[in-house]
């Protein structure tokens, strides 16, 4: 595994949209699979701006995205699909219909990880997952367990989670307790990965990519994959 590290947030971003962008290049009908949270925005500006200067094309490129709220439609401000649509698939030439976001707000959320999980399968699993790790590890919302959950699953997310993701809400009784996510399996069955994470993740970084690998620490099954980048902003 490679981990790159850079001085900035602004250097982060750009490697990130340079390694992404080549992807489209060299391969325009490419899946993606892509993160929300807040590592990935600059990211997204980035893309959004060599898509703006005519330097990239997303019409043939499908997306799966790696997870989902449980309970949240697709309109609501705070769902992981209105974040994508308003940071990249509205602002580049991305054909909706080739974006995939598990649904959080399925009736029968055991049968939407089984159609999710046949869904990356049938599109032969991400050419690129970008990924961000959470204070614990996470990376999706594969929460520290004993074991490497590999399928399309929901989660109870963990106190600390809810707590990281209480910043973006109004209300602390309007988190979501629960997500689908992508298992580990679709994660490490991507051909590339990249994993982005600023001076806020320093420790985790170090625990996950310098340590043993743990399902305790989720993003350390990384360190196993074969094509796997880390950038680590120092600031
Ligand atoms: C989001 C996701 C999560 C985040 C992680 C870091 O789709 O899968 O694993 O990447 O929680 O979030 P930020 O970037 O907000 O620190």
């Amino acid at each position: 595994m490679r981990i790159i590290e850079v001085e900035s947030y602004e250097k982060l971003s750009a490697l990130a949209a340079d390694i992404i962008g080549a992807q489209v290049l060299l391969k325009p009908d490419c899946v993606l699979g892509l993160a929300t949270g807040s590592s990935p925005l600059g990211t997204y500006s980035n893309l959004v701006k060599r898509y703006e200067a005519g330097l990239l094309d997303f019409s043939r490129v499908r997306t799966v995205n790696l997870d989902e709220y449980c309970g949240l439609k697709g309109d609501d401000p705070q769902s992981y699909r209105y974040f994508m649509d308003t940071n990249l698939f509205n602002k580049v030439n991305v054909n909706k219909e080739n974006t995939n976001l598990p649904d959080g707000s399925a009736g029968d959320m055991e049968a939407e990880s089984e159609r999710y999980e046949a869904l990356v399968e049938a599109l032969g699993w991400p050419d690129l997952q970008l990924l961000g790790i959470g204070q614990n590890g996470h990376i999706g919302f594969n929460e520290p367990e004993d074991t490497f959950p590999t399928k399309v699953h929901t989660v109870k997310l963990t106190e600390s989670t809810i707590k990281a993701n209480s910043r973006l809400f109004d209300k602390p009784e309007d988190v979501p307790t629960h997500a689908i996510t992508m298992g580990i399996g679709a994660i490490m069955k991507a051909k590339r990965v990249l994993l982005i994470a600023g001076a806020d993740k320093a420790e985790i970084v170090e625990r996950a990519f310098r340590g043993p690998v743990t399902p305790q620490v989720p993003a350390s099954i990384l360190q196993l994959h074969r094509d796997a980048t880390v950038i680590f902003s120092r600031a």
